[in-house]
């Protein structure tokens, strides 16, 4: 199979990740989470006191941070500085300050930048808020995936519970809302569905469905 680039964009907690992954190990590309290079950054910043209201002071941060993305069994693990992270930018903390981080202009090129590195030459399925709108334009394959808030809201819920994690349901409601919103409405590379995107709702679907779905266009890409 020849390497497309397949990119997924999607409001939070659409299950993105879930299916990108799976779509990668069965294409045998390469799976990058955009979104957590974003998580990455605030978990830095968070860490370190910087303001994340100023683009200025978070661009020097993340050019003197290391964040590294490491493909394990199937998953990707977050590495910054030389550390383990994929559990500390899953945080509550981090979750509610990143669309802020997410907003800025310099940030966002310098991330981009990256993204475009790692998705170079290889077969890859990269998901996050702007693949098929900035970081990856010819993508052969774009899709958008949606699921109702509700529903989003539950999965999120569910994951929670299975990780021991107790949050209130209408909280991340509240708290998935509010960051789309952040990521709809800010000016630099807002979260939206490419022209040439294919728009898929997950809400009434299991993961294999949407798995399947999705191989199925890439199969007429490639
Ligand atoms: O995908 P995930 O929910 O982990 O992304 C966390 C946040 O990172 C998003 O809510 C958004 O603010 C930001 N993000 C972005 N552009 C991307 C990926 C993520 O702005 N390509």
């Amino acid at each position: 199979l020849k390497g497309i680039s397949i990119a997924i964009d999607g409001p939070a907690a659409a299950g993105k990740s879930t299916i990108a992954k799976k779509i990668a190990q069965k294409l045998n590309y390469t799976y990058i989470d955009t979104g957590a290079m974003y998580r990455a950054l605030t978990y830095k910043a968070i860490c370190n006191d910087i303001n994340i209201k100023s683009d200025h002071d978070l661009s020097k941060l993340l050019q003197e941070t290391d964040i590294i993305l490491k493909p394990v069994n199937g998953s990707q693990a977050v590495w910054i500085d030389g550390v383990d992270r994929s559990e500390e930018i899953r945080s509550q903390k981090v979750t509610a300050n990143v669309s802020m981080v997410a907003t800025h202009a310099n940030v966002r090129e310098m991330m981009v930048g990256k993204q475009r590195e790692l998705a170079n030459g290889t077969g890859v399925v990269m998901d996050g808020r702007d693949i098929g709108t900035a970081v990856l334009p010819n993508a052969e394959l774009k899709i958008f995936m949606t699921a109702s808030v509700e529903e989003r809201a539950v999965r999120r819920f569910n994951e929670n519970e299975s990780r021991g994690i107790h949050i209130p349901l209408d909280q991340l409601k509240r708290e998935i809302e509010k960051r789309d919103q952040s990521d709809s409405e800010r000016t630099v590379s807002p979260l939206k569905m490419a022209d040439d995107a294919v728009l898929v709702d997950t809400t009434s679907l299991s993961v294999n469905e949407v798995v399947d779905k999705v191989i199925l266009l890439a199969e007429e890409r490639v």
